[in-house]
């Protein structure tokens, strides 16, 4: 197969910009030429000549020897009026903005229609992990159950140094920052909405199902406190940002970024660090897992360069599923099983959610309960002010309002449906 040349017009030289640059560079069998960068600030010191930059986004948009833009700026509104108008010019895109891609879902796969021309996004989710590529192709069958993972690097990094090397919560941030993991903003990593616009990326090319930033639940870590910290040590747990979908026998979809508690035979315990991890299981093939560095300049860079080299054989997301008619369940018919932390007078009133209590603890200023409660009532205890809560998932103990074993109940209906395919 012949491979298209590339002319790049690359939006953004930070960190995932002189990453890409240095990625191209040592890649010369992709015939890929950087013909112009666009960057904002005048006065920032660059590593390569003046030459290569301009100031003036037009320069790339409505250059036609530019065939292809690269998308690689931090702010999401900018990033999003860019790659529309290089989409309506007919370029293809490349880009690893999430926040972007997940608040424009829908009107990006309008775009890409309309014009015909590609966008990938690889470098989204979990940067070195080629799992978008995996989940169109691969998993382009509807037997997929379910994906869970931890998604997102910074706030992995964060929990590692804290709980094994003792470093504190804003040492380890600041780390994480200099390490060129976080995000500007970094409360979009440690409030869990890092992890919520790659899972909602995810749940479009797994299950077909396209939603919006405010449909799918996420906490982050930022309210984590030594009582679960504690309670995780003393059993021998690790506590992960982990983002979690799954398909119920009634063909909705559960998702929400929650803190989890992981054992050590789940295959998530020994992602440390900026790794990421996503393991998928699906009705005949049980799990599987990948894992890979989720944040930085080169594993993300190789990500973008992998897409860039996807657009030189012309391929493009086919979406297989998205008329497929799954929607997000509701938060009523998640029961989840939770460790639940809360300033000392909340105690009794919080009680009155759960629908069964294991494990009860006060303190003279704080206590905690584990227990069964739904997502909607989780909600809402979350949501309270000055209530000083925290909550670490253990696991769902209902689905549909059910207590099932996901994979055996939606496992039948399937094999009924295969039958009925091989009897036709
Ligand atoms: N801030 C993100 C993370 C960068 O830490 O995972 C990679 O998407």
């Amino acid at each position: 197969m012949s491979r298209k040349n590339l002319n790049i017009g690359l939006f953004g030289f930070g960190c995932v910009g002189y990453g890409l640059y240095e990625v191209l560079q040592k890649t010369p069998g992709l015939k890929a030429n950087i013909k112009r960068i666009c960057i904002k600030d005048k006065n920032k010191q660059r590593q390569i000549p003046s030459e290569h930059f301009t100031f003036d986004k037009d320069e790339i948009l409505f250059d036609e020897e530019i065939n292809t833009v690269v998308e690689l700026i931090d702010d999401a509104d900018a990033a999003f009026e860019i790659v529309k108008a290089a989409l309506q010019n007919g370029k293809a895109v490349v880009t690893a903005n999430k926040k972007m891609i997940a608040e424009h879902f829908a009107e990006l796969l309008q775009l890409q229609r309309q014009h015909n021309v590609p966008l990938l996004y690889e470098a989204a989710c979990c940067a070195s992990i080629p799992i978008i590529r995996n989940l169109e192709e691969y998993y382009d069958n509807d037997l997929l159950e379910s994906i869970e993972g931890i998604v997102n690097g910074s706030t992995n990094y964060i929990l590692t140094k804290t709980a094994e090397e003792n470093i504190s919560y804003e040492e380890a941030l600041k780390d994480a920052q200099q390490k060129g993991y976080a995000e500007t903003n970094p409360v979009l990593d440690t409030g869990g909405f890092d992890a919520k616009y790659k899972l909602l990326i995810l749940i479009a090319h797994a299950f077909g199902v396209i939603t919006k930033p405010e449909e799918i639940y996420n906490l982050g870590i930022d309210k984590l406190g030594e009582l679960e910290l504690n309670y995780a040590r003393e059993k021998g747990l690790k506590i992960k940002l982990v983002a979690y979908s799954e398909k119920t026998e009634n063909g909705k979809i559960n998702a929400f970024v929650l803190p989890k508690f992981v054992h050590k035979n789940d295959k998530l315990f020994s992602v440390d660090d900026v790794f990421n991890g996503i393991k998928t299981k699906s009705y005949f093939s049980d799990t599987q897992f990948f894992s890979g560095k989720g944040a930085g300049a080169y594993p993300t860079a190789s990500a973008v360069v992998s897409d860039i080299s996807a657009l030189s054989y012309d391929y493009r997301y086919e979406y297989k599923k998205l008329n497929q008619i799954e929607t997000l369940a509701s938060d009523a018919t998640i029961i989840l099983k939770v460790f639940l932390r809360h300033d000392l007078e909340y105690g009794h009133e919080f009680k009155r959610y759960f629908e069964e209590i294991n494990e009860c603890y006060l303190n003279y200023e704080s206590g905690f309960i584990v227990g069964t409660i739904s997502l909607k009532h989780l909600k809402e205890i979350a949501g309270r002010k000055n209530a000083a809560t925290s909550i670490v998932l253990f696991e769902i103990v209902k689905r549909d309002g059910i207590p099932t074993a996901i994979g055996e109940t939606v496992k039948r209906k399937h094999l009924g449906r295969l039958s009925n395919l091989v009897s036709n």
